[in-house]
């Protein structure tokens, strides 16, 4: 949560800052601020809400300079206000930060007793404030930053300008994300690569505890002792795909649109397309030897750890724990030593889910992750990781990053069955032939979705909604809730439909949608018949299914989204699609702001 941006340049930076914040805006979108050094001293512009407002500001109150440090926030101590919009400062230091002071009650209390005063809310104005007192005992820019960060308890990435030092811009990272990008123009800082990439041609990460001092000329680089630390810059590659819109709407719906070529990719990483087999070196070595898998995420992701249970429990003949990262890591359930603990998460970075690898790693367990960020904090701090090739995912609703899960998951669990000899040669081949139809199955589901606009119209005015479905369409109904709560605002329940008649049922009147998910299979029947309890109490019935499920069902629902028939294996997949859709058309008709909806954020760095 929380986006920075830097910039020490031969041009002028503050359209360079903007435009980096404009990138990292799905980190956090509640304020936004730039300090500027120039003649002046430390100028600050700040404005409360969207990076609109801080363009308009601007416009008003222009300021101008060849070097300033700008912040996109999420607010988590003190409201979104323009009062606690970074960069916080005092006369002699300007200050951003991601992350969060963990002891700043005890610093603020020590900095007030000194004399030192707090003009916002924020645990992050501690680091300003810790900074000046250092500077006021006569230390140097660096050695004051150097004592402030090794007082700080929790995570953080900072930038940081000082008006005595009016050339330099100061970075430092414990816990959150900071790379710095060279550049033509001069040196950039940025919470991600991706922000980087209008300016920067090399980039190198920042690692924990380690400092950067920055000038247009140069990158220094020590660690917490002050040792020089020496870094290879090595290329910024984003591939076009990840830039800008792509003549989209939103961020959202052109990635719904790449899911082909993210099943492409994934299965070229992960399986032999000449023979249909996996590539096993693609895989961690010893996946056979553990005896339980411990599935752990937040959000999206551990909805798609919940659908994979049911892959790793057929395939690879395991028994599978799912759980909440929040819930799991305070859970002290025991272990057995032989447990495979398996992190899932887009970011790599969400709090929780970071907290709950460390725990397992105290535990002993061995821990994997699956990650769509490289460079993320889980990727470092795995025993081993395995990568979702989703790309960069900029909508706040996750889409292709899941459907990327997914089959990153299938593949594993395939893989593990594999190495432990319960799925033979010829089993193999056949599975992985059926996956590389999806590609192909994949566009055309999204291709021919026209309908859902009609659908999408029926619900827009709801107040409620309720998502059934039995086995693996269990948790993507759950994952279709969540997409329609998060950008339409909607209220959306998910329940296995079988447990509807336990409760849930008495919510079912005429006012209740009802989006019931049944693709072919064992379970159809018995899905169908949940079906006809519903519309026989008055709700209207939304079926998403196969040709002959809706017309099994024709007298008893409202409308239908139909999905082509296709093999099991690739339903979970194909499914997801019409639940992404209908809750995107859903908030494009209420206008709702789709790719960065109110009050969340894409990379949850708090726990
Ligand atoms: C946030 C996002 C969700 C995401 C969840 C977990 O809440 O808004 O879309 O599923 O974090 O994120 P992760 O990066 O760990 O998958």
């Amino acid at each position: 949560m929380c986006g920075i941006f830097a910039a020490v340049s031969n041009e002028f930076v503050t359209s360079t800052l903007v435009g980096g914040l404009s990138s990292l805006s799905y980190r956090g979108y509640d304020s936004s601020g730039i300090v500027i050094v120039n003649e002046n001293g430390l100028q600050r512009r700040r404005a409360e809400g969207k990076l609109q407002a801080l363009s308009t500001l601007l416009a008003q109150n222009p300021v101008e300079g060849y070097i300033g440090i700008a912040h996109t926030r999420w607010a988590t101590h003190g409201e979104p206000s323009e009062r606690n919009a970074h960069p916080h400062m005092t006369d002699r230091v300007a200050v951003v930060h991601n992350g969060i002071i963990e002891n700043y009650p005890d610093l603020k209390a020590s900095l007030e007793r000194d004399g030192y005063h707090f003009e916002s809310d924020t645990d992050s104005e501690t680091i300003p404030l810790l900074i000046s007192r250092n500077l006021d005992k006569g230390m140097s820019p660096e050695t004051a930053l150097r004592e402030a960060v090794s007082q700080l308890d929790g995570s953080y990435a900072i930038a940081a300008v000082f008006a005595d030092e009016p050339q330099t811009i100061y970075a430092a990272r414990y816990g959150s994300p900071l790379v710095i990008g060279q550049g033509a123009a001069g040196h950039f800082i940025s919470s991600d690569s991706i922000a980087l990439s209008r300016v920067a041609r090399n980039l190198c990460y920042l690692d924990d505890n380690e400092i950067a001092r920055i000038t247009v000329n140069e990158i220094g680089i020590t660690n917490a002792g002050g040792c020089t630390v020496s870094k290879e810059l090595k290329p910024l590659i984003i591939s076009q795909q990840d830039q800008g819109k792509q003549g989209y709407k939103h961020f959202m719906l052109k990635e719904i649109h790449q899911q082909p070529e993210v099943m492409r990719n994934t299965l070229n990483h992960y399986c032999d397309a000449a023979t249909f087999t996996l590539k096993s070196e693609a895989f961690p070595a010893n996946l056979s030897h553990f005896e339980r898998l411990s599935i752990v995420a937040c959000g999206t992701s551990y909805y798609a750890g919940m659908v994979a249970r049911q892959w790793f429990e057929r395939y690879a003949c395991i028994p599978v724990d799912v759980d909440i990262a929040s819930e799991y890591r305070y859970r002290e359930s025991p272990f057995s030593p032989n447990t495979l603990a398996l992190f899932i998460s887009q970011s790599g970075e969400t709090a929780d889910s970071l907290a709950a690898l460390r725990y397992s790693k105290e535990q002993g367990l061995t821990c994997l992750s699956l990650l769509n960020v490289e460079s993320s904090s889980m990727a470092q701090e795995s025993d081993a990781f395995l990568r979702t090739l989703a790309g960069a995912e900029i909508g706040v609703a996750s889409t292709k990053a899941f459907t990327g899960q997914l089959l990153v998951l299938l593949l594993m669990s395939l893989q593990m069955g594999k190495a432990s000899g319960r799925l033979d040669e010829r089993a193999e081949r056949e599975l992985i032939q059926h996956l590389y139809t999806l590609p192909v199955e994949m566009a055309k589901v999204i291709d021919e979705m026209a309908s859902i606009d009609k659908v999408a119209e029926s619900l827009v005015h709801s107040e409620h909604t309720m998502y059934l479905g039995r086995g693996m369409s269990f948790p993507l109904a759950l994952e279709g809730a969540l997409k329609l709560k998060e950008i339409s605002y909607i209220h959306a329940e998910a329940y296995p439909a079988g447990e509807l008649k336990h409760g849930p049922i008495a919510l079912i009147d005429n006012k209740m949608p009802v989006v019931m998910i049944a693709p072919p299979g064992p379970m159809m029947g018995k899905t169908l018949s949940n079906l006809r309890e519903v519309s026989s109490r008055g709700a209207q019935v939304i079926l998403i299914s196969n040709g002959s499920g809706i017309e099994m069902a024709r007298q008893h629902i409202t409308q239908a989204i139909e999905v082509p028939e296709t093999d099991a294996l690739l339903q979970p997949l194909l499914y997801t699609l019409p639940l992404q859709l209908l809750a995107y058309h859903v908030a494009c008709l209420k206008g709702t702001d789709v790719d960065q909806p109110r009050n969340l954020a894409k990379s949850v760095t708090v726990e």
